[in-house]
C-alpha cells in the first residue's frame, strides 16, 4: 500500500530570530516549538511516517528532546539539512526513497499551529491535483516598492494569496522537479515554486490565520497568544 509521509524541515539558522538557540527548540508553553508540528503530523491517522530535517549538530538533541521525550513513534528518520531550504527538502525527499510514498507533505518546523483539517485537506487535494498548498487571503493592501522607497504599484488584493505550509505533492512529481532544479541552480523560497517552474498546476486551499511561521521575536509573542486562545 502506498502511503502519506510528512517532511518537517528544521535545519535553518533562524537568523531573523536573533536567538542563541535554534528557533525550533525555543519553548512555547513549556514545549519546544518543533514538538507542535511533529505532534500534529504524528497523531494524524492518515500519516504513515514523518522525517525531520535538522542541522547536523542538532540531530541528537532533536532525537532526545523531541522524538524520544514525547514518544513520537511515527518519526522514521532524522536527517541532516543543507545550506538552503531546498537542499534540506531534497535530503528529506531522499530519506523517503525506500518507502512506498505516494503523497508527501512538506512543512516548516517553524509553523507550530498546523491543524488536523489542514493536513487532511492537503492529502485530499494533492491526490486530486498532484500539488497543493494551504494559505490565506491577504488582509492588507500590498504594494511594490521601488528602489528609491516610493510606491511603484498597488496589487489587486482580491487576487493575492499568502502561502503557508504544508505544501503537499505526489512524491514522484516533487522529487523529480527538485532534482532537476538542483542541476539548473535556480533559487526558490518554497516548494510549490519548484513544480510551477516545470509548468505544473498548484491548487491553493484554505489554511488558517493561526498557521503562522515564527520568524522574528515578536512572532513568539503572537505564538504564545495563539496557544492560549487554542487552550480555551
Ligand atoms: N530551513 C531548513 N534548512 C535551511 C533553511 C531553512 O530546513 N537551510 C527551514 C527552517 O528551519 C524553517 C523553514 O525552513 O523551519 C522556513 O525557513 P525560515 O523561516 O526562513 O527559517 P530560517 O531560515 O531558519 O530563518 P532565517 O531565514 O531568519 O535565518
Ligand atoms: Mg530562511
Amino acid at each position: 500500500m502506498e502511503g502519506n509521509y510528512a517532511i518537517i524541515v528544521a535545519a535553518g539558522k533562524g537568523r531573523r530570530m536573533k536567538c542563541k538557540i535554534n528557533k525550533q527548540f525555543i519553548d512555547i508553553n513549556y514545549k519546544p516549538m518543533l514538538y507542535y508540528s511533529v505532534n500534529a503530523f504524528c497523531k494524524h491517522e492518515l500519516i504513515d511516517g514523518v522525517v525531520i530535517v535538522c542541522s547536523k549538530n542538532e540531530i541528537q538533541y532533536c532525537k532526545t528532546e523531541v522524538v524520544k521525550k514525547y514518544k513520537f513513534t511515527k518519526v522514521i528518520d532524522i536527517v541532516e539539512g543543507g545550506d538552503e531550504r531546498q537542499n534540506s527538502v531534497l535530503n528529506g525527499l531522499n530519506a523517503l526513497k525506500n518507502y512506498n510514498c505516494n503523497i508527501v507533505l512538506i512543512h516548516d518546523g517553524a509553523r507550530p499551529f498546523v491543524t488536523h483539517e489542514i493536513i487532511s485537506d492537503g492529502i485530499k487535494y494533492s491526490k486530486i491535483y498532484g500539488a497543493c498548498t494551504c494559505g490565506v487571503s491577504v488582509k492588507d493592501t500590498i504594494k511594490i516598492k521601488d528602489k528609491k522607497g516610493f510606491s511603484f504599484q498597488t496589487l489587486d488584493r482580491e487576487k493575492l494569496f499568502l502561502v503557508q505550509t504544508p505544501q503537499c505533492f505526489n512524491y514522484k512529481l516533487i522529487t523529480n522537479c527538485h532534482k532537476k532544479l538542483l542541476q539548473e541552480d535556480v533559487k526558490v523560497t518554497d516548494d510549490t515554486t519548484v513544480v510551477e517552474h516545470y509548468d505544473n498546476k498548484v491548487y491553493l486551499y484554505d489554511g488558517s490565520y493561526n498557521n503562522i511561521k515564527i520568524t522574528t521575536p515578536e512572532d513568539l509573542d503572537t505564538a504564545n497568544m495563539i496557544i492560549k486562545s487554542l487552550a480555551r
